[in-house]
């Protein structure tokens, strides 16, 4: 995957509380970053790379409102300019070096960077954070696998009755579904419709699942919809953040439309069954990644049920949509 393409999107960096006065260290792209919040509380993030001799600026510490290496102490004050070379005369100090800032936004419990000085694009909002009739939790998890196959992998039904057999699906109650994929804008949505409700633990506490839409939206945001009746029952949001080209996380919304049942007794349950799927997912995917990249890269072959690998390839890739959909029918 080429990273330079998606140095002007927005990604989750790390959930709003990983992010402390003192410097911490995250991966975005291949790219060191370093962020800590200065004294009104406003989270500040930079390449965690000093400009002298590379040493990560994250294992330094907030001296006088600057963040300080550890090496020599040069100080970097909250636009990345180095205000303090310890040892050299003040009327020879170096101004012109500089840390690379990065762009900073905190929203719905997350720390979002963009890796460019400007961008028109914006952080994705969960779309039904501001539904009050649902109840949010959040989860997160890290995978030695890129993101093309994470994203891949929660779009695609086929596995689940194998790697979550009885969490999402039962292999021996299958049932027909009519799949229908779009196009979108900045993305792709495929929607399943069942002759039966769904099976698995979404079908706990009465729910009865007749529909479901997988979403995906650049640069790695996955939406999961599951419907009864029109009414929306179970909503997961997926944030995919590439730390390298091996190496992810997941910071994961998931919303439940409560019953009769309190909200804190669901989510005991289905908190658990989630915690386990992703879990299943890790060890498979990374099972994967292994084979690829002990065996000189992927060589993959299609069925038609395989809907979105060759989209997602040219989304990620900078080129757009330029697969044909087709509806299919399927036992899911
Ligand atoms: S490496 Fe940072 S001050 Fe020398
Ligand atoms: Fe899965």
């Amino acid at each position: 995957m080429d990273f330079k393409t998606l140095e002007d999107y927005w990604f989750v960096l790390c959930e709003s509380k990983d992010v402390k006065q003192k410097p911490s260290s995250f991966k975005l792209l291949d790219k060191p970053v370093v962020v800590y919040r200065n004294g009104q509380g406003e989270a500040l993030a930079f390449i965690d790379k000093c400009p002298h001799r590379n040493i990560p600026v994250s294992e330094g510490q907030i001296v006088n409102g600057n963040l300080q290496c550890p090496f020599h102490g040069w100080e970097f004050n909250h636009e990345g300019t180095c205000v303090k070379v310890p040892g050299l005369m003040a009327d020879k100090q170096v101004k012109a070096a500089k840390l690379k800032k990065f762009q900073v936004r905190e929203q719905a419990g997350y720390i979002w960077i963009c890796l460019k000085a400007s961008s028109d694009k914006k952080p994705h909002l969960p779309a039904h954070l501001n539904d009050d009739s649902l109840v949010t939790t959040s989860y997160r998890t890290h995978l030695k696998c890129g993101s093309l196959d994470i994203a891949e992998n929660f779009l695609d039904p086929f596995h689940t009755p194998f790697v979550h057999a009885g969490i999402i699906r039962t292999e021996s109650k299958r049932f027909r579904n009519q799949i229908k994929p779009f196009h979108i804008e900045s993305g792709l949505e495929v929607q399943y419709t069942k002759d039966k409700p769904q099976s698995g633990f979404i079908s706990l506490f009465g729910r009865e699942v007749d529909r479901d839409l997988g979403r995906f939206l650049m640069p790695g945001i996955i939406e999961l919809e599951y419907y009864s009746k029109d009414k929306i029952e179970f909503v997961n949001t997926m944030y995919i953040t590439p730390r390298s080209q091996t190496e992810s996380s997941i910071y994961f919304k998931a919303s439940l439309r409560p019953t009769l049942i309190p909200p804190s007794l669901i989510y005991a349950i289905a908190g658990f069954a989630i915690k386990v799927a992703l879990k299943q997912d890790r060890v498979i995917l990374e099972k994967q990644t292994n084979v690829v990249s002990k065996n000189g890269g992927a060589a993959f072959c299609h069925t038609e049920l395989d809907i979105v690998r060759k989209q997602l390839e040219n989304l990620y890739a900078g080129n757009g949509l330029q697969v044909e959909f087709k509806a299919l029918e399927a036992m899911i």
